[in-house]
């Protein structure tokens, strides 16, 4: 164990003299880090040389590291829901498919050949630490650029070692080689994984990538990285400064948190804040006759389902399991309020028999139907229905949108343990004239006349004789006298 920190510590010294004082401040420290126990084990935990553990780039790049710790490709090979599947998967394939999901979720544990045997690694457990840590600094930053087959199945081209690929074509550092990689910078790069292709029949089963290259955020030159890699839910310019302890001022520096849709095992606010960045919704009602609508009337509310902040049709990536859907409901000033219509957006696949009931992946043959709302695109729907009885006094008809990551059955299924939260994305409402129907203004008046009467009758009786008898001061006595309805009255005449 030992050993093998005081050869890193060698090695790093060697560069040491080549790069001058400040470096040699940096080496030092790279010596302490390295030689830590820590390091030390998790090194000596690696059943390869070759790839580094996020722990240890974290060493020199903190903040980097704080960002990716949590994300989902730091959770790829050990998602629960991962591990559901795969284990699904291999018992419904006769472990003909497991291998193939290693490739993205843990390409280094496919890399090292660490299939996932049939039955055997539902829990992640035969895989070693290195292929645990999933879609790595370390693996993402020694790929060279696409092979043949790209874009999609995991189609990189790795050179595992001791030169990290980056942005940077004047990038100095102590404790690895550098290179420029042009790949790194576009979509392209992402685009090795994030187009999922069915490995016996070549359905699209998740084209996020190819869906953002037919965009117009392609045209315009916006790549995956300028939404997932900044600050915001939508594009922004990435930030500057430091990259590693003691590197230099940068202008532009990228985050590494790739932050998506998962509120579920994600970073929760971040993925929240991206899904409401992600939609707009404009509502119209039609059919409200002049003078109001009453119950039973014919009414249409359009409501057009805007992708203003997704670089890929929404929802994106595995849309047979994500759920998106519309709701329309009318609410009154009382009671509950009344669904009038769902519009939901997902896609659904059929298997070879045509059969399109809870198709898994491993066995779509086919795309039944696909309703999502394209890049920089929207959907209209029509909702129609008939005014519901009893939505009346502060009347509106609202529009929502709203986000799951898998269904509750889901979650229940795979024995989870959780309660999948429900994410607003969108909201808008538009109140409707609902006028008091002829009958119920009736009885209100009768009630009305009731009342005054009955108020009247009371004052009368406790005052015998008081409409006789007249005077200000008299009046105002009787006022106080008589409590709160008297009062009223008393108020209306008393001094002004
Ligand atoms: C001993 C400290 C140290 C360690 C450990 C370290 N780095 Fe670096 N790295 C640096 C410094 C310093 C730079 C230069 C920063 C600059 O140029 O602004 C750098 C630059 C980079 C770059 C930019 C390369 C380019 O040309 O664009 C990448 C990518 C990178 N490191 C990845 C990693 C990965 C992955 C790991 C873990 C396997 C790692 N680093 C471990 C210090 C370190
Ligand atoms: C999914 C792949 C992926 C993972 C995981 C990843 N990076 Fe990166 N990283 C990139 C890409 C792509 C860029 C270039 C972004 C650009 O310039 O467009 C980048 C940029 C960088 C840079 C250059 C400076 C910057 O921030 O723009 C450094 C240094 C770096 N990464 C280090 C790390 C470290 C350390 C980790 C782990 C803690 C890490 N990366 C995790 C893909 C990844
Ligand atoms: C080695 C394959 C691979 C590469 C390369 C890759 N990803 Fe991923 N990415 C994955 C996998 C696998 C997941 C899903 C992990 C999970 O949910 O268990 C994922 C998930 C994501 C998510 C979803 C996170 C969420 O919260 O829903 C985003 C966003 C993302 N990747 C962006 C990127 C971007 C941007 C790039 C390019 C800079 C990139 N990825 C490159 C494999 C990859
Ligand atoms: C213009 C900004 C933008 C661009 C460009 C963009 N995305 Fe996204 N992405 C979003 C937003 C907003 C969301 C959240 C809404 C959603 O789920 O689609 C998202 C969600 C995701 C998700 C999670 C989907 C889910 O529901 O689980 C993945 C994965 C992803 N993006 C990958 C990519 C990849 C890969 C690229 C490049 C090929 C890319 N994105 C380009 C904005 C963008
Ligand atoms: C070509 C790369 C690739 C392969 C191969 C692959 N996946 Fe994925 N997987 C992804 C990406 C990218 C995402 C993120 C998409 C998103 O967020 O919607 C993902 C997300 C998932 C998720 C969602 C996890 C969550 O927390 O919501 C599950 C489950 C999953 N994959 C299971 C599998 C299974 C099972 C296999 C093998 C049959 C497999 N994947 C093969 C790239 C891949």
């Amino acid at each position: 164990m030992i050993e093998k920190s005081k050869e890193s510590a060698a090695k790093v010294t060697g560069v040491a003299t080549r790069a001058g004082l400040r470096v040699a401040a940096l080496l030092a420290l790279t010596a302490i880090v390295l030689a830590t126990p820590g390091v030390a084990r998790a090194q000596d935990q690696r059943l390869s040389d070759e790839w580094q553990p996020p722990q240890v780039c974290g060493y020199c790049h903190d903040t980097l590291y704080e960002q990716f710790r949590g994300t989902m490709h730091s959770q790829a090979a050990v998602d629960p829901l991962y591990l559901y599947e795969v284990a699904l998967a291999d018992e419904q394939t006769g472990g003909l498919v497991g291998p193939f999901c290693l490739k993205c979720h843990t390409p280094i544990g496919d890399m090292l050949g660490e299939t996932s045997p049939p039955g055997g690694a539902s829990d992640g457990s035969a895989l070693s630490d290195i292929a645990k840590e999933g879609v790595t600094c370390d693996f993402c930053h020694t790929v060279a650029g696409p092979s043949d087959d790209w874009p999609g199945n995991s189609s990189f081209e790795s050179d595992p070692g001791l030169t990290k690929r980056g942005p940077y074509s004047d990038s100095v550092s102590p404790g690895h080689d550098t290179a420029f990689s042009e790949f790194h910078t576009s979509s392209d790069f992402c685009g090795s994984c994030h187009d999922v292709n069915h490995p016996l029949n070549g359905l699209a089963l998740e084209a996020t990538y190819t869906e953002w290259k037919e965009s117009g955020w392609a045209d315009l030159g916006v790549q995956c990285q300028d939404c997932h890699m900044t600050p915001g839910a939508g594009p922004s310019t990435p930030g500057s400064g430091p990259v590693a302890i003691f590197g230099p001022e940068r202008d532009v520096v990228y985050d590494m948190d790739f932050t998506g849709a998962n509120a579920v095992f994600g970073k929760r606010d971040a993925a929240e804040e991206r899904l409401k960045g992600a939609a707009a919704l404009e509502l119209t009602v039609e059919g409200v006759p002049e003078g109001g609508v009453k119950a039973g009337d014919a009414v249409k509310a359009l409501v057009r389902v805007k992708n203003v902040g997704a670089g890929h049709y929404l929802p994106t990536g595995l849309t047979d399991t994500r759920r998106m859907w519309l709701e329309v409901k009318a609410i009154g000033s009382s009671g509950d309020p009344v669904e009038l219509g769902k519009v939901e957006y997902h896609t659904v696949f059929a298997d070879e028999s045509g059969n399109h009931d809870h198709v898994p992946v491993w066995f779509a043959a086919s795309i039944y139907s696909d309703h999502r709302v394209p890049p920089m695109g929207a959907l209209d729907e029509v909702i129609e229905f008939a005014w519901p009885e009893g939505v009346s006094g502060e009347a509106k008809v609202v529009a929502e949108l709203k986000y799951m990551s898998f269904t509750q059955e889901l979650a229940d299924k795979a024995k989870l343990d959780i309660e999948v939260p429900v994410i607003l994305m969108a909201q808008t409402e538009q109140f409707i004239d609902v006028p008091a129907s002829q009958l119920g203004a009736a009885i209100a008046l009768v009630v009305a006349f009731v009342v005054v009467v009955g108020i009247m009758v009371v004052f009368l009786r406790r005052k015998p004789g008081a409409l006789a008898r007249s005077g200000r001061a008299q009046q105002t006595g009787a006022a106080k006298a008589t409590g709160p309805e008297a009062a009223g009255e008393g108020s209306d005449e008393g001094p002004a």
